[in-house]
């Protein structure tokens, strides 16, 4: 899997296929956040939600972690200042991470990438290191449920998954609902928000489990 080839073309392709509605998603909660001091950002792309955040919260540290160099290149383009940044060159279910660390966890149009057993590892791999009452913000896409509307969404990202397992290897070849792998690892859903297409879902999660 890699992003190498498809990095320099993400944001004009996304820009055409979704205009903003991306972008909208990824931030549609940063300012609703109890300020965060040490984030994980997994899978970041191109920096775009990166630098939202840095500006919004000040006081925010991050761990960035992207298994794509050229993607790492395009995000540093996107910071005035990284100097409160770590870039982390690496694949997430390969890297060692700290326990109850990071108050934020960010996988935005990440976890689409991989197949139900990955998925389950990478949740729980990731809310391992989340500290008691972290936030957790997902961007993804969904099918909405009937109508013209799913079968346009079914196609569209039946599209997509084919464009992504060519040209990056990812292993899905569907989406996956993420969600019960979430709420396994005692996070609940306490915002939610869906685009104008109904196809992209945001997401605050909140962990609830007292320190393990
Ligand atoms: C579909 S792109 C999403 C990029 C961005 N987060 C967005 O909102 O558009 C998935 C990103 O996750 C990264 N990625 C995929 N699998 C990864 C893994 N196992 N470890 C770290 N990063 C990974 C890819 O390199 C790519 O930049």
């Amino acid at each position: 899997m890699s992003f190498d080839r498809v990095a320099p073309h993400y944001r004009w392709l996304e820009t055409v296929a979704f205009g903003q509605q991306l972008q909208q998603a990824r931030i549609a909660f940063v300012r609703q956040l109890d300020a965060p001091r040490r984030a994980l950002v997994v899978g970041e792309g191109n920096g775009r939600f990166l630098a939202a955040l840095l500006r919004e919260h000040r006081a925010v540290r991050v761990d960035c972690v992207e298994a794509s160099g050229r993607m790492i290149v395009l995000a540093r383009t996107e910071l005035d200042d990284e100097s409160r940044v770590d870039f982390i060159h690496a694949d997430i279910q390969a890297l060692a991470l700290p326990d109850q660390s990071y108050d934020l966890i960010v996988t935005h149009f990440f976890l689409d990438c991989f197949t139900k057993e990955t998925l389950a590892a990478v949740i729980a791999k990731l809310a391992n290191s989340a500290a008691p009452q972290a936030q957790w913000l997902v961007a993804d896409f969904c099918e909405p449920g009937k109508g013209w509307r799913h079968l346009r969404a079914r196609l569209l990202i039946a599209m997509m998954y084919l464009f992504f397992r060519i040209l990056a290897g990812i292993e899905a070849h569907r989406l996956f609902n993420y969600r019960p792998f979430l709420q396994a690892q005692g996070f609940i859903l306490t915002r939610e928000t869906l685009s104008p297409n109904e196809m992209i879902r945001s997401e605050l999660w909140r962990c609830t489990l007292p320190p393990g």
